[in-house]
């Protein structure tokens, strides 16, 4: 088997480089020179586990290369994926599919042979449709099915979430197209992985609802925290006590600063916006979307007042700026809106993040970035936690103390155990365990 993955972003790469493991030879492809003479070098543009030698290996062993050339690429591929960006338009929230049907018009001039085109981009229901019929109008004689293929990657684990994936979905048409996926899935076959084969409308759909459960998953969850605030219970028990329920299971009910990311912010919005345009309203995932938005800030609120009420003139450390651990993507991350608001109110901001801090420096430039966690809380006033890094998980208390003017924490991933940290004499304040709003420790030692 040979495919073509057009776009080498975050999902080509890693799905690319997956492929490859799986023993197709794979060739991608992309218009960006500097990154592909980069891929040929051996060096990998983004941060996740594992990629490097995944590539390297791959490479050495023939079966993956890179090229700017997409006729080349193509020559004698069984499948082209589509993998290229399909980022939120500015302005109304739709997503800019503008890349994906220029690679379909590009594809519709180099096929040379029956070709499976499979979009693996997060594409609006509809799309897989628009690419057939952009190809048909270019090469009325073409001979290719169009498949959609949606990931299910999460940034930091992606390659074992494609080598063992829960399920993968395929939205594909015909059989030749469906036996063409199947041989490209061999080995998840033989793991006996669930494949859902649908119609391609269906398939995009799946995506979407996927992305935007899980949003609300988390939103709820969020939401459930705060009230566990005001009335003294705890949430870690709650969604232990909900989650073990298997109707309701226990993933994705840890609560946070609100989700981030490539994908949950503009999946979320972008299926809002479609069901607009068809008249059928999706309110829960409106309300979504508007609280998660408002949580991102709240949380430079909950910085400031376990400061006693005030940032001003003082210093807080952050650990922990990329949306989530094991990447260094900063898309819709936290951090962004909390920096902005503690500098506003008169902060000095002093950062660390293992991996994120050469992205991070390019979206919060006033940050003063440091060289570890420690160096962070030199003699600042507060240290929140806002990424849960594993380096951050087991920090040494006692030291923070010396380092910190006063001890306080904003544990904003619930990383430390309450109870222990006020018992280690720190104003200690998280996230739906009893925090500064209950009153206790927290806002006590804050004063
Ligand atoms: C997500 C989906 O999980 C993946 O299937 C899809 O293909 C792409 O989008 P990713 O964005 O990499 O993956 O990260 P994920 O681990 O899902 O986390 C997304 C956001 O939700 C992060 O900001 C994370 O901190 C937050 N989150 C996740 C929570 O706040 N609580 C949770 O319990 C889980």
């Amino acid at each position: 088997m040979r495919i073509a993955m057009i776009g080498t972003g975050y999902v080509g790469l890693v799905t690319g480089a997956c492929f490859s493991e799986f023993g197709v030879d794979v060739v991608c492809v992309d218009k960006d020179e500097e990154k592909i003479r980069r891929l040929k070098a051996g060096e990998i543009p983004i941060f996740e586990p594992g990629l490097d030698d995944l590539v390297a290996n791959n490479v050495k062993a023939g079966r993956l290369s890179f090229t700017t050339d997409l006729a080349e690429g193509m020559k004698g591929c069984d499948a082209v994926f589509i993998a290229v960006g399909t980022p939120s338009r500015r302005g109304d929230g739709h997503a800019d599919l503008s890349y994906v049907y220029a690679a379909a018009a590009e594809i519709a001039d180099n096929m040379d042979r029956y070709t499976v085109v499979v979009t693996k981009s997060t594409v609006p229901v509809g799309t897989g449709r628009e690419v057939e019929r952009i190809i048909r109008q270019r090469r009325p004689d073409g001979d290719f099915d169009v498949c959609s293929n949606p990931e299910f990657l999460r940034e930091g684990a992606a390659i074992n979430d494609f080598m063992r994936p829960d399920r993968v979905v395929i939205g594909a048409g015909s059989d030749r197209s469906r036996e063409v996926m199947r041989q490209l899935y061999r080995p998840l076959f033989l793991i006996e992985t669930p494949i859902v084969f649908t119609e391609l409308e269906t398939s995009e759909m799946i995506k979407y609802a996927a992305n935007t459960f899980l949003a609300t998953k988390i939103t709820f969850i969020n939401e459930i925290a705060d009230l566990c605030e005001r009335v003294g219970a705890d949430v870690h028990d709650v969604a232990k006590g909900i989650g073990l329920d298997g109707r309701i299971g226990r993933k994705f009910l840890h609560p946070g600063p609100g989700y981030g990311g490539s994908c949950f912010p503009k999946d979320t919005l972008a299926l809002v916006k479609t069901a607009q345009d068809y008249g059928s309203p999706l309110r829960i995932i409106e309300t979504v979307v508007d609280v998660n938005h408002r949580r991102k800030r709240a949380m430079a609120e909950r910085i400031v007042a376990a400061c006693g009420g005030s940032v001003d003139g003082k210093t807080v450390a952050l650990l922990g700026l990329t949306f989530k651990p094991n990447t260094d993507d900063m898309r819709d991350s936290p951090s962004l809106d909390i920096v902005p608001e503690l500098i506003r109110a008169g902060a000095t901001v002093r950062g660390y993040d293992p991996e994120g801090m050469d992205e991070a420096a390019k979206l919060l430039p006033d940050i003063k970035y440091c060289q570890s966690a420690y160096e962070a809380m030199d003699g600042a006033d507060a240290v929140a936690i806002v990424t849960e890094w594993n380096e951050f998980r087991a920090l040494d208390i006692n030291r923070i103390k010396t380092l910190l003017k006063a001890p306080v924490m904003i544990d904003l991933r619930n990383v430390y155990d309450p109870q222990e940290m006020r018992a280690a004499g720190f104003a200690y304040t998280c996230i739906g365990r009893g925090t500064e709003r209950t009153g206790g420790a927290a806002s006590e030692a804050a004063q």
